[in-house]
């Protein structure tokens, strides 16, 4: 077995991509989540309800692990929310929950996990999902850019400070990813064709592919405070225009 892996937003899109690749790979996968486990979730993980947006929230899902004896080896922090809202649009209330779901959660997590891991001697890894309106400006994607900006910076702080625990920190910035989550941007042929005609590889992301970078971050042992682009070259290369 690899170790214990904490993978929270247990429910999602992307976690039911990821579980059972992270187990495939000899993970102990320990899920957390706001809902209650689905009757098909397999014997042998553990699952957690628990709200990791709030500081309590997190700790509790250490506290149990520490009470059931399971020293946690990594995290993958897939908790978040997109919001396709230009700042007009964009309420208090749908601002708040954008931060609570993609930044608050992700810092909470982190903190605590770090406090287990020291607790524990050190080492370890954690990962997280950013996503490419952190690094390149998209029109209507203000609050989910400000949330998503602020967990690369967490990354890159976290992981200088916590170098000396040999606490690697690390992401993955994905692209628009064919997932429920961005359905009413796919919501037909012709958008899901004008999406991809903004990828230079003419490709939407696949959940697999960032399920994969996401798998070999964890086990990277000379890679910290990196966000790897998972986005089909949105925000690196631009292919020449031709008549
Ligand atoms: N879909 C895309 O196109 C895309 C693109 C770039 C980046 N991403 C990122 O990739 C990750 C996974 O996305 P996905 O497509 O799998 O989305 P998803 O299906 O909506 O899953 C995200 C999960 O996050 C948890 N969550 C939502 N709001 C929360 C809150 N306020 N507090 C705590 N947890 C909350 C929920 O899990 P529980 O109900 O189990 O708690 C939810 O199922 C997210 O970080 C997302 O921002 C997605």
């Amino acid at each position: 077995m690899r170790g214990n892996l904490v993978v929270t937003g247990a429910s999602g899109a992307l976690a039911q991509i990821f579980m059972p690749a992270a187990r495939a790979a000899g993970w102990r996968v320990i899920a957390v989540s706001r809902r209650e486990p689905p009757a098909d979730s397999p014997a042998e993980d553990l699952w957690l309800q628990e709200d990791v947006s709030t500081m309590a929230g997190a700790e509790a899902v250490f506290a149990r692990l520490g009470e059931a004896g399971v020293l946690p080896d990594a995290l993958a922090h897939l908790s978040g929310m997109l919001l396709l809202a230009g700042l007009a649009q964009t309420s208090e209330e749908q601002y708040r929950a954008c931060m609570a779901a993609n930044l608050d959660s992700a810092f909470f997590m982190l903190r605590a996990f770090v406090k287990a891991r020291r607790r524990g001697g050190g080492g370890g890894a954690a990962v997280f999902v950013s996503s490419v309106v952190a690094d390149i400006g998209v029109s209507f994607h203000e609050a989910v850019a400000a949330a998503k900006g602020g967990l690369e910076a967490l990354i890159m702080a976290a992981a200088a400070t916590h170098a000396r625990d040999q606490i690697h920190v690390n992401g993955v910035r994905s692209g628009l990813m064919d997932s429920p989550a961005a359905a009413h941007l796919l919501r037909n042929e012709r958008a899901r064709e004008m999406a991809k005609q903004q990828y230079p590889l003419g490709e939407i992301i696949s959940p697999q592919e960032v399920a994969s970078a996401l798998l070999y971050l964890l086990g990277a042992e000379q890679i910290t405070g990196q966000v790897l682009a998972v986005d089909a070259g949105f925000g690196a290369v631009r292919p020449l225009c031709s008549v």
